[in-house]
């Protein structure tokens, strides 16, 4: 299908596969059913739309959010697509534009569903969450996890320091298994950047706030947060993208470098995507630095979550997994997840306190395979398991046997 927004009366009509640059259409429409035409009840008519990402609705959010804010009610019509309208649901996207109808998505899949933060999301749980994303999802090193970590909070932080936004912070993250990447986009309906910046061009001032120590305040801020998220992301092999009022800049691949617009139609507020691939062991090093010295922070998630002494890693399976006893798909994350953490090459303690009962599944899918895969000396070196109640070491027990005899080719 030809896709296209299209607006009339208090309906905005979003067609076929929604691209990146409908954004600003979508804003454009809003603003003309809204300002121009003086509808309060918008109809966000999304039934014909048969494909469309986060980095054109995690910024309609914060924009949505404040129209609400100023008494416009919105109705939304999901896609016919199932699959495409359980997505909207699971991102959180029907909870922003509709709060009275969807509730608040619990989903935990490939994505941290959009959440609103400045208000009652705290930013390092979110944080938390994204980072728990890319350990369960992905396969990544520390470095380039605390690459990541430093990144989402710098562009969360500007949202805090200098949006001024009234509807706070929006942000999305998704894991990306095929090409071992990840996505994160941060919106608010704030001053922008330009404004922030006093610059009148808006195109060149998002081209100054990637440079390195560009802040609006020398005295206060030191300027690299747009600066280090940028190459975080391009060294990565990445993308990146800011749209802020009239500005547009996006990397869409490395080789085509840095393509920067002014747009006819603003963005009423900020919002930066930064998709980064992972992979480079050196990516951390090579990205972060400032003056020429490399950045190295100094405390991550990784330490603040699992290293309770010097050289080993604990993780605490009620804590971390309890969501997942029941099921294969839960132990594939769990697996993914003890994989990571044996990568950081420390012994790693999986405490089984509070731990009653766990599926065979669930077992089989942890514990039979990382048997196998790793083999029995391995296994048995590297993974600690402390706590383990007699019921679960027996279900254990029994997936390692079962498995080692099947091997790990099937499915
Ligand atoms: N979300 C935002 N809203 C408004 N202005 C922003 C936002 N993010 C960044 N800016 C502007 O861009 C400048 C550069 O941001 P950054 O590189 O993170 O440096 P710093 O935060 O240390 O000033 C900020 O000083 C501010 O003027
Ligand atoms: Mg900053």
């Amino acid at each position: 299908m030809d896709s296209h927004v299209e607006g009339s009366l208090n309906r905005i009509s979003i067609q076929g596969g929604v691209q990146r640059h409908h954004l600003r259409r979508l804003c454009a429409s809003l603003h003309q059913t809204i300002v121009d035409r003086g509808c309060s009840d918008v109809v966000l008519d999304f039934s014909l739309c048969d494909g469309v990402t986060e980095a054109v609705m995690l910024p309609l959010m914060p924009i949505i959010t404040d129209y609400r804010r100023r008494g416009i009610s919105f109705d939304l019509i999901p896609p016919a697509d199932a699959q495409l309208t359980r997505l909207f649901l699971n991102a959180n996207w029907g909870h922003y534009i509709k709060p009275e109808r969807y509730d608040p998505s619990s989903h935990e899949g490939g994505h941290v569903p959009a959440l609103r933060f400045g208000g009652t999301e705290d930013q390092s749980d979110i944080l938390d969450k994204v980072m728990r994303l890319i350990l369960r999802q992905l396969e990544t090193d520390r470095s380039t996890l605390k690459a990541i970590e430093w990144s989402l909070g710098e562009i969360m932080d500007n949202v805090s320091n200098h949006a001024q936004s009234s509807v706070g912070g929006f942000v999305q993250a998704t894991a990306y298994k095929n090409r071992n990447q990840v996505e994160f986009v941060v919106s608010d309906a704030g001053i922008g950047i330009p404004a922030s910046m006093q610059i009148d061009n808006h195109a060149t001032a998002l081209r100054e706030a990637i440079h390195e120590g560009v802040t609006r305040d020398k005295t206060q801020n030191a300027g690299n947060g747009l600066y280090g998220s940028y190459r975080v992301a391009f060294l990565s092999g990445g993308q990146f993208e800011i749209h802020s009022l009239h500005g547009l800049l996006y990397v869409n691949n490395p080789e085509e470098g840095i393509r920067n617009s002014q747009e006819t139609v603003p963005y009423n507020g900020t919002s930066v995507r930064c998709a980064i691939t992972i992979g480079d062991h050196e990516l951390l090093n090579k990205a972060l630095r400032f003056k020429d010295v490399p950045h190295d922070p100094p405390v991550d998630y990784i330490e603040r979550t699992f290293e309770r002494g010097e050289d080993d890693v604990t993780l605490n399976m009620r804590e971390q997994a309890w969501r997942d006893f029941g099921s294969r798909q839960g132990g594939v994350k769990i697996r993914s997840m003890i994989r990571n953490l044996l990568n950081l090459n420390h012994p790693v303690i999986l405490d089984f306190s509070g731990v009653g009962v766990i599926s065979s599944s669930f077992a089989d899918e942890v514990f039979g395979r990382l048997f196998v895969e790793m083999g029995p000396r391995a296994f048995m070196t590297r993974i600690e398991m402390r706590n383990v109640d007699p019921t679960v070491e027996g279900l254990i027990d029994r997936a390692i046997v079962q498995r080692t005899r099947l091997g790990n080719g099937d499915a």
